[in-house]
């Protein structure tokens, strides 16, 4: 058993939130918070060969956490089979000093995301590509129109993928919008070529985006300027769809465009079904030039601010709730036995715990300034003229294919429109991600990482049976589901979208 009782015992040894055995002595618990990174590192090396790595791990996670040192070394003791593990919780929000909250600056953030008017035609939110419901993905995933021809770029070939559906190619004179034909899409909506990573929980990421581009150096694109030195991917991040001629603007728009356009719009007009705390700040402020001033003190709209809410409201989607919190912080009855046995594997044979390490089920905490959390898995047979992932921002022949691993928070509601960053193939649910793991489909692929497959490396199958497949996936598909994320309640809550019924 994976759990267990040291919970009091701990909480005396160390006033900080981490409590973590090293798994051979019930009362040797040590603190994974309070520089227990080297006792998280001595407990990896007691463990298995995969423990071992997660012992380094843990120690590269105290540069960046304090938490995650002591969770990582806990695993190892948990592979020791003699004792259990606290892991830690889901860890504190960090806030970048230049971008401090406030329940106002969360408030008009969240009425951009849902902002359809921010688009060059109306049509097109960041929330119509990232919804709650779909595990911060793209719930339209699924539907016919969100295929892209992938590499060979031929629509109903092997290759294909799952993307989000983005506005159709247009041009845009200032006054009016004007369709014209796209040379894959033709006149319907055009697809991003990777499927949308979930935007919930995505504040921890170092860098944003399936290979890191969006960056933590966050950049004004009105002047140049740096605007957060470190710790602003999001708001990097969320300066990229209102420019992008797939996702929500005319070919050419601008900056100062999208300013004027806000200036003079009704805030959600296109909206329904609004909430009743965004309906009563629209009636306080019933323009975007006031909620600027109540947010900023002026009425100025230009991209840092509303770059800098749209993260503010990001920043609050914690999804902390799911079953294995709730387990994880004492409530035994939490997780079903096949979901902790499951959770185990996952921990141990299983080995998913080298990349997708708890609390966040990533290793984007554990970097400590390294590259650590991109990979090849070798799912695919990539075309690096068509994506070569971590590549393309490093420039390193070393990081073609290499992608970012994601947070399992929620992943079960992603399942429905595709998992991984092709949405279909390998990706198109968590049987198929399973078999692929079980088996790498391309061992060979450049750059691949070491650590998948079985202990024999990628061409060497995982050692997992049929029934710890079902469980794992019962695990990933069940427990780590927040249901306020499922049902969309607040936090998660929203508007319904103008083309939603
Ligand atoms: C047309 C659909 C679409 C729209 C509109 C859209 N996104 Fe995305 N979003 C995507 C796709 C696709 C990706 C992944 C792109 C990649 O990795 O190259 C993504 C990635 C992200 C990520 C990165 C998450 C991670 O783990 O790396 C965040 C955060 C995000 N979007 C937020 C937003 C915000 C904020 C807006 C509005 C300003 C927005 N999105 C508009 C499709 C969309
Ligand atoms: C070497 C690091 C690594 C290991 C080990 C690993 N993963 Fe992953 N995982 C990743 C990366 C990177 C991605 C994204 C890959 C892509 O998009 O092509 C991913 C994607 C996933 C996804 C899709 C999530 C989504 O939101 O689309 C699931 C599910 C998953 N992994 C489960 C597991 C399980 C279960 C195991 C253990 C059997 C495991 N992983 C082992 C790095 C890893």
């Amino acid at each position: 058993m994976l759990r267990r009782n040291a919970l009091l015992l701990v909480s005396l040894i160390s006033a900080v939130a981490v409590a973590c055995s090293d798994g051979t002595d019930p009362n040797t618990g040590n603190d994974g918070g309070a520089g227990g990174g080297g006792n998280a590192g001595s407990a990896g090396t007691a463990g298995n060969a995969g423990s071992a790595t997660a012992g380094a791990a843990g120690s590269a996670g105290t540069n960046a956490t304090g938490g995650t040192a002591g969770t990582t070394g806990g695993t190892a003791g948990a592979t020791g089979g003699t004792g259990g593990t606290e892991y830690a919780p889901y860890p504190v929000v960090p806030y970048p000093p230049e971008n401090q909250a406030t329940e106002d600056k969360e408030m008009l953030g969240k009425i951009l995301f849902w902002e359809e008017q921010m688009s060059s035609d109306d049509t097109m939110a960041c929330g119509t590509c990232h919804r709650a419901s779909a595990g911060g993905s793209d719930p339209r995933a699924s539907q016919s129109g969100a295929i892209h021809p992938g590499p060979d770029g031929m629509l109903g070939t092997a290759d294909d993928r799952r993307g989000a559906q983005g506005i159709k190619r247009c041009t845009d004179n200032g006054t009016t919008v004007t369709y014209k034909s796209d040379p894959v899409f033709g006149t319907n909506r055009q697809v991003t070529g990777r499927k949308p990573p979930t935007y919930l929980d995505a504040m921890f990421n170092r860098d944003n985006f399936w290979d890191g581009r969006a960056r933590s150096q966050f950049i004004d694109p009105d002047t140049g300027q740096v605007a957060i030195a470190e710790g602003g991917a999001l708001e990097s991040q969320s300066v990229g769809p209102p420019l992008a001629d797939a996702e929500m603007a005319c070919e050419g728009r601008t900056w100062p465009a999208i300013h004027a356009k806000l200036t003079a719009a009704q805030p959600l007009a296109l909206a329904h079904d609004i909430p009743a705390d965004m309906k009563q700040f629209i009636a306080k402020y019933p323009t975007y030039p006031a909620m600027f001033e109540a947010v900023y003190g002026t009425q100025e709209i230009n991209t840092k601010r509303i770059a800098f809410a749209i993260a503010t409201h990001e920043r609050r989607l914690t999804s902390n709730q799911t079953p294995w919190d709730r387990w994880n912080a004492g409530d035994a009855s939490a997780m079903t036995e096949a979901q902790v046995r499951g959770f185990e594997l996952f921990m141990t044979t299983g080995r998913c715990n080298l990349c997708h390490a708890p609390p966040l089920f990533s290793d984007v905490l554990a970097q400590g300034g390294t590259d650590i959390e991109f990979h090849n898995l070798g799912f695919l047979q990539e075309d690096p003229n068509f994506d070569n992932g971590r590549e393309k921002v490093t420039g390193n022949a070393t990081d073609r294919f290499k992608v970012k691993t994601p947070t399992l928070r929620n992943v079960g509601l992603r399942e429905a429109g595709g998992l991984l960053h092709t949405g279909a193939g390998t990706g198109a649910n968590l049987e198929a991600v399973m078999a692929a793991y079980k088996n790498i489909p391309f061992p060979n692929s450049p750059n691949i990482d070491p650590v998948v497959g079985g202990p024999g490396g990628p061409s060497d199958p995982l050692q997992i049976t049929g029934d710890d497949i079902a469980d794992i996936i019962d695990f990933m598909r069940n427990a780590l589901t927040d249901p306020r994320v499922k049902s969309e309640q607040f936090p998660f809550d929203r508007p319904k979208l103008g083309s939603e019924p």
